[in-house]
């Protein structure tokens, strides 16, 4: 793929994560959140954090795509856009890297923030030493 290719490719998940954001449920912390993931068919599926009257029902936004993506029969993923309006770009909470590495150990992290900042880092350099399925043998 061409640099002029893989920009472009970005800026689809980056715009994403916008529209996602814009659908935030986010009545009780009023920090919205969204996020893309882009699945190795470069399909992209968003979503957003999904908050509640009890508190720990809510979901993040990270989770909540990599949940769309997986019911659409995806488990394979290059880049996961995430998009809020924080001063700085933040990160996918430890919850949701744990998600995202049964799946994507070498999943590329993008954050951008609503006044243009912008962050990237692996999820391998933001989830080291990760528990794995490769874990879960006895043998
Ligand atoms: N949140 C996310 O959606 N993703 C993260 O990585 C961090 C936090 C949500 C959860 C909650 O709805 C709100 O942001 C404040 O923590």
């Amino acid at each position: 793929m061409s640099a002029g290719a893989g920009a472009k490719t970005a800026v689809r998940v980056r715009e994403a994560a916008a529209d996602a954001m814009a659908r935030a449920y986010a009545p009780y912390s009023e920090f919205h959140v969204g996020a893309a993931l882009q699945a190795s068919d470069g399909t992209v599926f968003s979503g957003c954090n999904v908050e509640n009257s009890s508190f720990p029902a809510g979901i993040c936004a990270e989770r909540a795509a990599l949940a769309a993506a997986v019911v659409a029969g995806h488990r394979q993923f290059t880049q996961m856009a995430v998009m809020t309006d924080a001063k700085e770009p933040t990160s996918p909470c430890g919850l949701c890297r744990q998600a995202l590495v049964e799946f994507a150990p070498d999943l590329q992290v993008f954050s951008f923030t609503t006044s243009g900042a912008e962050a990237r880092w692996s999820l391998a350099d933001l989830l080291p030493h990760p528990f794995t399925p490769q874990s879960l043998r006895h043998t």
